[in-house]
């Protein structure tokens, strides 16, 4: 995500949205009636995606903060007013228990960056995240942790383990997870962010089986017709590039870091 306006930006929330969505109605064969999602934060791309799909159903969400959850639970509810919302408040490594056995579809929007940070920042993380500074204190902990090579691989084996744990525990039809470059990425002065998730997200993608010719072709479309802003290389070659997605089903071949 961009590190970290407080407030959403509806639009944006929108075309990612329109996104997910558009993944979804091209790669699930079979019904949806439970999703899982992982951090949402205080966002709704998610939300507006399954009310794009009109799904009715029950969805899992999975967060380490009370106050993102109460805030899903209310903002949920008026985008999908006809699904059952669970909030689950723990880590996805806590959450394996709370979570059906077999799942139907697993989503989350850029959520492989907040393990990583959050991971690093422990409880300094959890307890400062309506702080109006966040944006500064995840920058400084970035700028920190990109200079600790051994803690970056640490960390980041340490998710992809998790994921691939999920995975193997679980029976999930369809997986779909993004991890483009946030807008900080393209500002030159602030790289670490984008650069150290990189490794931990193509990790857990090698865990995926993925047809990448197949997801382009998804994902080349225009969901603000001629809007120009949104026509540009920046975002065809980013949030609507398959690269930066992770889109179908677990390989169940064992993973070694
Ligand atoms: C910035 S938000 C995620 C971005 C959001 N999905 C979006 O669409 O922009 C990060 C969220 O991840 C949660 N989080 C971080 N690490 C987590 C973990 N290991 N398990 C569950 N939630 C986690 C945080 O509590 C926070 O609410």
């Amino acid at each position: 995500m961009r590190v970290n306006d407080n407030v959403a930006d509806d639009e944006w929330e929108w075309y990612i949205g329109q996104i997910f969505s558009r993944l979804i109605e091209n790669v699930c064969q079979a019904e949806v009636n439970n999703v899982v999602e992982i951090a949402p934060g205080f966002r709704y791309k998610i939300a507006y995606a399954l009310k794009n799909i009109n799904f009715k159903e029950t969805l899992y969400v999975i967060d380490t903060s009370k106050e993102v959850l109460k805030y899903i639970a209310e903002k949920y509810k008026t985008i999908l007013p006809d699904s059952k919302i669970i909030c689950i408040n723990k880590s996805f490594e806590d959450s394996f228990a709370d979570v059906p056995n077999k799942i139907d579809l697993l989503l989350s929007n850029h959520c492989i960056d907040d393990m990583i940070i959050a991971e690093y920042m422990q409880t300094y993380y959890n307890n400062n995240q309506k702080n109006e500074n966040f944006k500064d204190m995840l920058k400084e902990a970035w700028i920190e942790l990109g200079k600790d090579e051994n803690k970056i691989d640490e960390i980041s084996n340490h998710i992809v383990h998790i994921f691939n744990d999920f995975f193997k525990k679980k029976k999930i039809n369809n997986i779909i997870i993004s991890q483009y470059k946030s807008n900080l990425y393209f500002n030159e002065q602030f790289k670490e962010m984008d650069e150290i998730t990189d490794n931990c997200f193509y990790s857990v993608k090698s865990l995926i089986t993925m047809d990448e010719e197949k997801i382009n072709k998804i994902l080349d479309f225009y969901p603000f017709g001629e809007d120009e802003r949104y026509r540009g290389k920046y975002l065809l070659d980013n949030t609507q590039n398959a690269k930066n997605w992770i889109v179908g089903k677990f390989k169940n071949k064992s993973f070694k870091s």
